[in-house]
C-alpha cells in the first residue's frame, strides 16, 4: 500500500505533467496566433516580365496603431542571402542576394502600421519561385509563403482596315493561342501569326474577315497562366474596345505542397 508521501509525490509530479502541458498549448496557440496574423491579399501573383510585381505581406492588426518594433525578412526559397530585411527602424541591405540589389521597393511609410509588402521591379524569370515574408513585432512573430509565377502579357490594340479586323499584342509568354467569337459565342476562324522574338517573348497579330459594319466581337489571348478577353465593338469605319486580365490560380502541384508542409507542422504540434 502506498504512503501518503507517495500519493502526494505521484499526484504532484501528475500535476506538473498536465501543468507544463497546458502551457506548451498556450504557446503553440499563441505562436499560431501570430503565425496567422500574417497575411498576403496574393500568395500566387503573376509578375510581368521587366514590369514591376507587388509581392503582398502585411500585419492583420485589428486596430490601425502603430506596430512596435517591427522587423521584416523577406527570402526566397534555394536563395542564398536575402531578397530584403528591415530592422531597428531602417532597411538592412547587408546579406542582399545580388539578384535583388536596386529592385525591392518597400513601402517605408507604410512599414509601420504592419504593411510589409515589398515592390519587385523589373521582373525576371529567374524570380520565379517561392518567397517568404517573415514580421516580428512585440507581440510575436509570424510569416507567409507567397509563390511568384512570371509571364508576359499585355493588351491587344485593334484596328479595322477594309473589312478587316486586326488585332496586335507584342508581349506574351508562354506562347499563347487566340480565338474569336460573336456576339453570340459562336466562335470564328482568325488568321493567327505569332512571332518569337530573341529572348523568347511572342508578338501575337491576329486577322478576322469579314467583319459587319456594326457588331461586337470577342478575341481571347490565352496560355496556360492567364487569358486577356477583349471586346472589341465595330461602329461604320471605327473600332472601339476593352479589355481584362484573368489570372489561374496556383497549380494543383503547389496545393499540394501547401497541404504536405500543413500536414507536417500539425504532425509537429501533436509531437510537442
Ligand atoms: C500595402 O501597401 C501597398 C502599397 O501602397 C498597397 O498596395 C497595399 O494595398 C497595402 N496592403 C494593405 C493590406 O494595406
Ligand atoms: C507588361 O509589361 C510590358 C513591358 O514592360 C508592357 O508593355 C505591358 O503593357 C505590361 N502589361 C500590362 C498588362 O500592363
Ligand atoms: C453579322 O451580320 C450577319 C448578317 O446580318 C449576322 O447574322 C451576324 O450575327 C452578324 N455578326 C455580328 C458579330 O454582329
Ligand atoms: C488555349 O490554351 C489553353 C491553355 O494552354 C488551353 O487550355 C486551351 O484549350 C487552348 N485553346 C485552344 C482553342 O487551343
Ligand atoms: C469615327 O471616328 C471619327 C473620329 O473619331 C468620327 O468623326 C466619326 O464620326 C466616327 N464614325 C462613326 C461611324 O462613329
Amino acid at each position: 500500500m502506498a504512503s501518503l508521501g507517495q500519493i502526494i509525490f505521484y499526484t504532484m509530479i501528475i500535476l506538473i505533467v498536465i501543468f507544463a502541458a497546458f502551457i506548451i498549448l498556450i504557446l503553440a496557440l499563441a505562436f499560431s496566433g501570430a503565425g496567422s496574423r500574417v497575411q498576403s491579399t496574393n500568395t500566387s501573383p503573376i509578375g510581368n516580365l521587366s514590369d514591376d510585381v507587388l509581392l503582398s505581406c502585411y500585419l492583420n492588426t485589428n486596430n490601425h496603431q502603430a506596430v512596435n518594433d517591427i522587423s521584416v525578412t523577406w527570402k526566397k526559397a534555394n536563395l542564398a542571402g536575402l531578397v530584403y530585411k528591415y530592422q531597428n527602424g531602417a532597411p538592412d541591405l547587408t546579406d542582399q542576394n545580388s539578384q535583388f540589389k536596386g529592385r525591392t521597393l518597400p513601402f517605408l511609410d507604410k512599414l509601420m502600421t504592419g504593411n510589409a509588402s515589398l515592390l519587385l521591379k523589373g521582373v525576371r524569370n529567374s524570380d520565379r519561385g517561392e518567397y517568404t515574408c517573415s514580421i516580428s513585432y512585440s507581440e510575436g512573430t509570424g510569416e507567409v509563403n507567397i509563390y511568384l509565377r512570371t509571364a508576359a502579357f499585355s493588351a491587344p490594340t485593334f484596328t479595322l482596315l477594309q473589312g478587316i479586323l486586326a488585332t496586335h499584342a507584342s508581349w506574351w509568354f508562354p506562347k499563347p493561342n487566340v480565338t474569336w467569337s460573336d456576339y453570340d459565342g459562336k466562335v470564328l476562324l482568325g488568321n493567327n501569326i505569332l512571332t518569337e522574338s530573341s529572348t523568347g517573348i511572342f508578338s501575337v497579330v491576329s486577322t478576322l474577315q469579314p467583319v459587319n459594319n456594326s457588331g461586337t466581337y470577342t478575341c481571347s489571348i490565352e496560355n496556360n497562366l492567364l487569358i486577356s478577353i477583349s471586346q472589341a465593338t465595330i461602329t461604320g469605319s471605327n473600332v472601339s474596345w476593352s479589355t481584362y486580365f484573368t489570372y489561374s490560380t496556383a497549380s494543383s502541384l503547389l496545393a499540394s505542397t501547401y497541404l504536405i508542409t500543413t500536414t507536417s507542422i500539425l504532425c509537429i504540434y501533436y509531437l510537442i
